[in-house]
């Protein structure tokens, strides 16, 4: 079974979240396979790649949020905000050789996927697909 498995269960019903939601779960098993020491230059391009699809991911997602004035934009964006500067901070120390990135903080970011989709996600979608958005 993977670290993070990507199921029915997790849609948001807005095709392309969705397809970025699967992309970030299957990059964070790709780091997860890849924790060992030995792999820390494969680990730090896993990690260049995560930030990178979550720019692209946060946007998309505010830019729909925005256009369709979502009330819940706000404490929305908020969150992102806080989970992307957590992880650019990470990546930063990580390349500095200041941390390693381990099972603890791989938890951390699987707890993080699962409840942003469940508390945020899903009301932006179910929101979305009211106004015609699939
Ligand atoms: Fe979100
Ligand atoms: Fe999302």
């Amino acid at each position: 079974m993977p670290f993070i498995e990507f199921t029915p269960k997790e849609k948001v019903n807005v095709k392309i979240l969705d397809e970025q939601h699967e992309q970030l779960a299957a990059l964070f098993n790709v780091l997860h396979s890849n924790l060992d020491e030995s792999k820390r230059e494969l680990a730090a391009e896993t990690l260049k790649a995560i930030i990178d699809l979550v720019e692209k991911h946060f946007f998309a997602e505010e830019r729909l949020m925005k256009q369709f004035r979502f009330t819940g934009y706000f404490s929305h964006k908020l969150e992102h905000d806080r989970f992307y500067n957590k992880l650019l901070l990470l990546a930063d120390k990580y390349k500095k050789g200041e941390e390693s990135i381990g099972e603890r903080e791989l938890d951390g970011f699987k707890q993080w996927f699962f409840n942003h989709i469940e508390l945020n996600d899903k009301k932006c979608g179910e929101f979305l697909s009211s106004q015609g958005i699939n």
